[in-house]
């Protein structure tokens, strides 16, 4: 039947409006476009993912749920014409932008400097990676430091299990008050009251607001909740800072969907089973993201790590096992030693397999690549295994030097001199190339008491105590360690 056919209903409604007459057809837009016509026609939305139709289906067209589709009446729209208010970019008022120092200089390194005044900052990770901790240790060193109240939304956790945190943590928390809800509707009546200085919600995926259908951390409901979170940060002035999850189904309701939605996205990362926390941030509009703030989990909350090497690096005198490598990398805008480990066995299948932990999997493949055919380093037949030590994830360029060396070693089975840093990326031709703060690199390593950096040529007098040693080439390097 041809009516059935999609272009069949268009052609029919085509052909229901009125033909002909340039003055009717005015009429009849002018009809079709007036909110009255429009505030009486029903939508259905769904309350899984947001999504609009006019039509009610029992199963969502875009996100397949069944009996999602709710009726809405569509609101009025305002009527237009008015103005909205202008002003030149210079009579902008700026006074009420300084930066709100957390108090915690890894959190605020992370930041760029501290939390801006309207901004919403989502904490993104794991459950269980120590989100709400975080959350509680800022609260408590925010008030401290301001002399002025934190609101602390808990819509995940009682006020009694909140108070138990807090007294693990040693924190007293008189100017930390708790709204124990999941309601982030009544959130700008407490913040109009307490007038707080910040404001922390955990979690973003457990606040429900009225305007929206939906169960609390279904897309629509975290949507909701997160523009509600934006609007009320920017209407009075405090920054919000918000919990949440990273969930295992591809974060369907997580950060990813916010993302667009706050200023900042910061992921706290690490491994559950080990202390070190890493906060890195994956989008943030007032600072960098390049900067890394490293923190301890202990059994009293989390401690800063002011001394990366103290924790990633363990010194080793005379020689390292084979396999293990230095690097001097840089985090931001700090340095940071690392030790880099490669494994390589004979492949137990036909081609070798290859494991990166912590590094990038497609630059260590180019590294061993460039190792085969530049250097001469056989590993076709090979498994390859690959890793940094203390769970961090590293993906700058400075440390391909360490993992190309690192792996020759294991390749060889001759171990490296304990007292070696190496410095620098590789080039597909084998070639040593510099990368950014070469000084500063060379300058660690000296005053954490190594011998000797292995690094690119360059102009490196008074950076302190280590011995540079320049190399051109991959294969020069390896001759220079490895013999
Ligand atoms: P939590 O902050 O509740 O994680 P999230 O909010 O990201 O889910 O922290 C959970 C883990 O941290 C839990 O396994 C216990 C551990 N922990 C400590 O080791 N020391 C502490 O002082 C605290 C408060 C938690
Ligand atoms: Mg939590």
């Amino acid at each position: 039947m041809p009516e059935r056919s999609e272009g069949g209903v268009r052609a029919v409604r085509r052909a229901a409006r009125p033909p002909g007459c340039a003055a009717f057809s005015r009429l009849w837009a002018s009809a079709e476009g007036s909110t009255d016509l429009r505030s009486q026609r029903a939508t259905y939305a769904c309350g899984e993912c947001g999504h609009r139709t006019t039509q009610w289906y029992g199963q969502c067209p875009a996100c397949f749920a069944w009996n999602s589709l709710k009726e809405r009446q569509e609101a009025p729209r305002p009527p237009g014409g008015a103005v909205p208010p202008m002003m030149g970019l210079a009579e902008v008022d700026r006074s009420g932008d300084a930066r709100l120092a957390v108090g915690l200089a890894e959190f605020d390194r992370v930041l760029g400097g501290g939390l801006v005044p309207g901004a919403t900052v989502l904490i993104a990770g794991d459950p269980g990676i120590g989100k709400s901790t975080l959350l509680l240790q800022a609260a408590q060193s925010l008030s401290t430091t301001t002399g002025k109240p934190v609101l602390y939304l808990s819509a995940e956790e009682s006020a009694s299990q909140v108070r138990l945190r807090a007294d693990r943590l040693g924190i007293q928390g008189d100017s930390v008050l708790l709204v124990a809800d999941t309601d982030v509707d009544r959130l700008s009546e407490a913040v109009a009251a307490a007038r707080p200085v910040c404001v922390m919600v955990d979690s973003i995926q457990s606040v429900r607001s009225g305007l929206v259908e939906g169960a609390p951390g279904s897309l629509a409901q975290v949507r909701c909740c997160a523009e509600v979170l934006t609007g009320l940060a920017r209407e009075a002035g405090v920054p919000v800072l918000a919990a949440g999850h990273v969930t295992k189904e591809g974060a369907a309701a997580g950060p990813r969907t916010l993302e667009h939605l706050v200023d900042a996205v910061l992921y706290f990362e690490g491994d559950r089973h080990q202390q070190l926390r890493v906060l890195r941030a994956e989008k943030n509009r007032y600072g960098s993201v390049d900067e890394l703030g490293l923190f301890e989990m202990t059994d009293a909350g989390l401690s800063q790590v002011a001394d990366p090497t103290d924790v990633l690096l363990r010194r080793r005198r005379g020689v390292m096992p084979s396999g293990c490598a230095i690097a001097a990398a840089l985090s931001g805008s700090r340095p940071l030693a690392v030790e880099v480990e490669a494994l390589v066995v004979p492949a137990s299948y036909g081609t070798g397999r290859r494991v990166a932990v912590g590094l990038d999997g497609a630059r260590t493949s180019l590294i061993l690549a460039v190792l085969e055919r530049r250097a001469g380093v056989p590993l076709g037949q090979s498994d390859v295994f690959v890793g940094v030590s203390g769970g961090l994830r590293l993906s700058e360029p400075g440390v391909d030097l360490a993992l190309a060396v690192a792996v020759a070693s294991s390749a060889r089975d001759a171990p490296l001199d304990a007292e070696t840093v190496f410095i620098g990326e590789l080039s597909l031709s084998g070639e040593l190339r510099s990368v950014s703060g070469m000084r500063r690199r060379i300058q660690e390593a000296g005053r954490l008491g190594f011998a000797s950096v292995v690094c690119p040529p360059g102009q490196y007098s008074g950076t302190g105590g280590a011995r540079v040693r320049t190399v051109g080439s991959l294969e020069d390097a390896l001759s220079a360690v490895l013999g």
